[in-house]
């Protein structure tokens, strides 16, 4: 087997480490810095904070969830119009994929549209960036992706480029004392994803299959507990410590089918981000039990699973604890939408997927949760 690991973010962890932004930025050297802040850290003031400190000269705050390429470009205007020199990103992945996406694209004329599923690669410049997740979710803050939609056009996809790594991660847990129980239930399950699929992909590599197992166990243990009880520390800070080892686990294999199901289902139907990717995680479980590699049945049993099918069943239970949807059966999916659901799942990281994805398992997914049957007989 042959592999490469590379990791060049610097990471940054622990409660309070927020504060280290200012001299941060002053040892690098940057000047200008332009804060791109999610609303709630607006509220917080937070952002305010940080701009009476001198560490950040402006804030961009118009940022909704699952950005808008209209966002992505009003954010690289102002970076080229205000002349900065550094970005810091506060918030989801939403704010962070949004400053990625407008740190790389505000040098150069036109829209970000012009990358968005096009293959056109990015301009191999852009502004320093500075990443500050607030959602133990989406491990953006170590990856080299940008996820953004068009509404217009009724897209969303993923924009990969080495030039989006940020230069710095600073992951300080008190930032997601204030994230609400249904926000955490569905960002800690992207984080249980990105591990899974991460270490069963068809890119995956030795230690990001170690560090999937680390991120995996610990969403496990700990997310029930920090949806039940947001004030529960000691669940806020593992649940970070997941969410930046789960990023790293994938950053290089990349995600798979749950990942590539999950974007034509919040596109279309609205579905947060994790919750999307959750809702067939178990299924491809089921599914890739099959794999000539044997490495689902690894995988379940480093969880602590007696096999793929009880891993299946352990992810289905995490799900309805947590208070996720299961199915899709409040959506009274017409036999048409399924047709749409099952064309638009023909995402490249299907393609990652260690077991090939046909249309027929795919109608049997979507089936499955417009009636609500479950899948266990797979
Ligand atoms: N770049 C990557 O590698 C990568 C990986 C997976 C997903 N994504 C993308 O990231 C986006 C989802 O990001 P997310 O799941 O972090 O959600 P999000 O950033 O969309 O945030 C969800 C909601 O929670 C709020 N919120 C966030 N932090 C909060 C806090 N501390 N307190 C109170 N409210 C808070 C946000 O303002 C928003 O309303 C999607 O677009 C998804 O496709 C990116
Ligand atoms: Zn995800």
């Amino acid at each position: 087997m042959r592999w490469d690991y590379t990791q060049p973010v610097e990471i940054r962890f622990g409660e309070g480490r927020v504060d280290e932004l200012p001299a941060l930025a002053s040892e690098r050297g940057w000047k200008r810095g332009l804060l791109v802040a999610a609303p709630h850290v607006v509220k917080s003031g937070l952002a305010a904070k940080l701009e009476a400190s001198g560490c950040v000269a402006g804030t961009y705050a118009n940022i909704s969830p699952n950005p808008d390429v209209s966002e992505v470009d009003a954010c690289a205007n102002q970076l080229a119009q205000g002349d900065f020199n550094f970005v810091v990103a506060i918030g989801g992945g939403s704010a962070i994929d949004l400053a990625k996406a407008a740190s790389a694209t505000c040098g150069v004329e036109g829209s970000v549209r012009d990358y968005l599923g096009t293959g056109r690669p990015l301009p191999d410049t852009r502004l320093s960036l500075v990443a500050v997740p607030t959602t133990a979710g989406t491990g953006s803050e170590v990856t080299s992706v940008a996820v953004i939609s068009d509404r217009e056009r009724g897209t969303k996809a993923p924009i990969v480029a080495d030039s989006l790594f940020p230069e710095v991660a600073v992951v300080d847990p008190q930032l997601t004392w204030s994230v609400p129980p249904q926000v955490t239930a569905s960002t800690g399950i992207d984080v249980l994803c990105h591990a899974i699929e991460g270490y069963w992909s068809l890119g995956h590599q030795p230690i990001c299959d170690a560090l999937a197992v680390h991120a995996a166990r610990i969403v496990f243990t700990y997310l029930p507990r920090a949806v039940r009880d947001g004030t529960d520390h000691e669940a806020r800070e593992r649940l970070c410590e997941a969410s930046v080892i789960a990023g790293l686990a994938f950053a290089l294999p990349k995600t798979t089918s749950s990942h590539a199901c999950s974007f034509p289902l919040t596109r279309r139907y609205g579905i947060p981000h994790g919750e999307a990717c959750g809702l067939t995680l178990d299924y491809f479980c089921r599914l890739n039990a099959s794999a000539d590699d044997g490495r689902v049945k690894d995988l379940a049993h480093a969880l602590g699973f007696t096999s793929p099918k009880v891993l299946a069943d352990g992810i289905a239970w995490l799900r309805t604890a947590v208070g996720l949807r299961g199915d899709l059966t409040s959506l009274n999916l017409t036999s048409e939408d399924i047709d749409w659901l099952v064309q638009e799942s023909h995402h490249p990281n299907l393609l990652n997927n260690p077991v090939p994805v046909t249309d027929e398992a795919l109608y049997r997914l979507y089936r499955g949760l417009a009636s609500g049957s479950t899948c266990s007989d797979l």
